[in-house]
């Protein structure tokens, strides 16, 4: 007999994940196919359509086969709160196949406050895959007769995403997420100028392709979440961006202004968004000044904010070297900017940390 494989969720949004359950579901238990079915409530109030709309995205940066993944809006149009409501829609639309019912351990416990459940136990096979952090409940393993799916425990959780904290998902996805200013993103905007945000959506962008075409070995998505992040705290009154720089790093004080929102931004993305991977803050700490013996992912977000396409100035040639290869780009973007400064007569090397860093690495 065929199988089907009903994925519900609220998607909000979809994981990576999520798209290697499928993925894996589809292939270890052999079936036709995975219909992903999001709830018709989200956590964020998300319309469903958005959320339909990022699965589309997120199937199209998979190359997942049509044919095989599906989605189905059935809860969304129908207002359906109900799973046993969603099997026994399937149930009728597919009675010669037989109905897979895929969940994560994590809801095998809310598995039997499920009105019906024993009526859902009849109408499908229950199929889980582990989760750090779940007990596995084997009573009721054994009760609802679950079979377990082997896939590596990926341990991505969407409330991650909504939150900032990591942005494990599709690529597409992400730039939706920014470009509609959803989760995080919406309370991003609301801090800064809506210019300086477009600014840091495109450093993120352009961070994650420096990543992908240099073939560095950074991680994209976390360059990406870098440059969302690098001007969080751009906009904030000046007194409070010395306040936090005085709190937490006055050892680089004196600093001048247009230098302290690096600081400030540093602090905002660990104590106001929950981020704590310690490349992605410092090279949100270094992003104005540079400074001695930087890391990759400093390089890339320092080169990545001087190069992105929406900069007034020239920044084809550097971004372009940054594709190429990080280092010598990085080298690019430090060469093309020492031009531009002494042709306006800018002082660039006023605080420590920029002599330091120009000294290393043009050997000035
Ligand atoms: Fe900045
Ligand atoms: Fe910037």
């Amino acid at each position: 007999m065929k199988s089907i494989v009903l994925f519900r969720g609220s998607f909000d949004p979809v994981n990576i994940g999520h798209m290697m359950m499928a993925l894996s579901a589809l292939n270890l238990l052999k079936a036709e196919r995975v219909i992903f079915i999001p709830s018709c409530n989200s956590i964020d109030k998300l319309d469903g359509l958005e959320r339909i709309k990022m699965l589309k995205l997120a199937f199209r940066d998979f190359n997942v086969d049509k044919s095989k993944f599906m989605i189905s809006p059935v809860e969304i149009k129908k207002e359906i709160h109900e799973p046993l409501d969603t099997i026994r829609y399937f149930k009728k639309k597919y009675s010669e196949m037989k109905l897979l019912y895929l969940l994560g351990q994590d809801e095998i416990s809310s598995l039997s406050s499920f009105k019906g459940i024993e009526d859902m136990k009849k109408l499908v096979n229950f199929i889980y895959v582990s989760r750090t952090g779940y007990e596995a409940n084997e009573e009721l393993i054994k009760k609802y007769q679950m079979k377990k799916l082997d896939i590596m425990n990926m341990d991505i959780h969407s409330k991650e995403i909504r939150s900032g904290y990591h942005l494990y998902t599709s690529r597409s996805v992400i730039d939706y997420i920014a470009d509609h200013q959803l989760y995080f993103c919406a309370r991003l905007f609301s801090m800064m100028k809506p210019k300086r945000y477009y600014h840091s959506v495109s450093v993120a962008k352009t961070a994650y392709e420096i990543a992908i075409r240099s073939k560095c070995s950074l991680d994209p998505l976390e360059c990406y979440q870098a440059g969302l992040f690098h001007d969080c705290g751009k906009n904030i009154p000046l007194e409070e961006q010395e306040a936090l720089t005085h709190e937490f790093y006055s050892q680089y004080e004196p600093v001048e202004p247009f230098a302290l929102h690096q600081f400030a931004s540093c602090v905002i993305a660990k104590r106001d968004f929950g981020i704590d991977n310690e490349e992605v803050l410092s090279s949100i700490c270094y992003h104005c000044t540079g400074r001695r013996n930087m890391s990759d992912m400093e390089k890339l977000i320092y080169a990545a904010d001087k190069v992105e396409p929406t900069r007034e100035f020239e920044t084809k040639k550097s971004r372009l070297a940054c594709y190429k290869n990080l280092e010598k780009g990085f080298i690019t973007t430090l060469k093309e900017q020492e031009k531009f400064f002494l042709a306006h007569h800018i002082a660039y090397k006023e605080h420590f940390l920029s002599k330091e860093m120009y000294e290393q690495y043009l050997g000035e």
